[in-house]
C-alpha cells in the first residue's frame, strides 16, 4: 500500500518549542531567568504533556492553551520565578508565534508537488495552531489543520489519530506519520500508521509496545520516505 497523506505532530515536530524560552531568555533584563531556561522549558514541556495524559485518562479534557499555562505555572514555581508575572506573559505570548525548524516550508512544498496531501495532527487548539502556521508561514503547504478538540481528548487516544483517516477518506496504512515525540509516533504505529520518529535530541527510545518504520534527525528525508513507503 502506497503513502496518499503526510501528517505531522505540531509542537517539537514542525514548530519549535523550546523557542519561547529560549528568545525570552535572550531579552535584556532576564538574567536570572537566562540561567534556569532550559530546565524551564524542560519542565514546562513534561508537565504540559504529563497533564495531557493525565486529562485524558481521567476524562478531564480541558483546552490545550489551559494546560500550557499550566505547565509553565508549575515550571516557574519550580524554579522560584512565580511571582514575575511580566516573565510569565511574555512566555505566553511566544507560544503564539513559535519558529518552525527550518527544513519545515521546503519539505512541505516537496510533498505538496509530489502530490500527497498534507495535515497537522495535533493537540493544540485550533487558534494556537493557526497562530503558530500563520507566523511560520506554511498554511499554504498544509491541506489541513485537525485539532484534538473536535474530538475532546488527548493523544495517544485513538480517536485522535481516526480523525485523519476519516477526514482524508483513507486507511491507516496510506497514511506517513510524522511526531517528535517518541510515544505519538509509537502510538501512531499502534493505530496503523506508517510512523517516523524524528528524534532531534538522540533520546533513548520509549519502551511501548510499538516501533516506529523510521527514525529520522530532522525532516529533511521525509519526502523521500514518502515515496520510498
Ligand atoms: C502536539 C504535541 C503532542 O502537537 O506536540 O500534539
Amino acid at each position: 500500500m502506497t503513502i496518499r497523506v503526510c501528517v505531522f505532530d505540531a509542537y517539537g515536530t514542525l514548530f519549535d518549542v523550546a523557542a519561547a524560552a529560549r528568545e525570552a531568555a535572550q531579552e535584556p533584563g532576564r538574567e536570572t531567568f537566562a540561567q534556569h531556561w532550559l530546565q524551564i522549558a524542560a519542565n514546562w514541556r513534561h508537565k504540559q504533556l504529563q497533564y495531557t495524559w493525565i486529562r485524558a485518562l481521567a476524562g478531564a479534557h480541558a483546552d490545550f492553551w489551559q494546560v500550557t499555562q499550566d505547565g509553565l505555572d508549575w515550571a516557574l514555581e519550580a524554579a522560584g520565578l512565580a511571582d514575575d508575572r511580566e516573565l510569565r506573559e511574555r512566555l505566553l505570548a511566544l507560544y503564539w508565534e513559535l519558529s518552525a525548524y527550518p527544513e519545515v516550508p521546503a519539505m512541505l512544498a516537496a510533498l505538496k508537488a509530489g502530490g500527497f496531501s498534507t495535515a497537522i495532527l495535533s493537540n493544540g487548539s485550533p487558534d494556537m495552531l493557526a497562530g503558530a502556521v500563520r507566523s511560520a508561514g506554511v498554511g499554504d503547504v498544509l491541506d489541513d489543520v485537525l485539532s484534538v478538540q473536535q474530538v475532546g481528548v488527548f493523544k495517544p487516544h485513538r480517536s485522535v489519530y481516526a480523525m485523519v483517516s476519516e477526514r482524508f477518506s483513507c486507511t491507516p496504512q496510506e497514511v506517513l506519520f510524522v511526531s517528535s515525540n517518541c510515544w505519538d509516533a509509537m502510538a501512531g504505529a499502534g493505530f496503523g500508521f506508517v510512523s517516523v520518529w524524528v528524534n532531534r535530541g538522540a533520546e533513548p527510545m520509549d519502551r511501548l509496545p510499538w516501533k516506529p518504520r523510521a527514525v529520522l534527525d530532522d525532516l529533511t528525508g521525509i519526502p523521500e520516505l514518502a515515496v520510498k513507503f
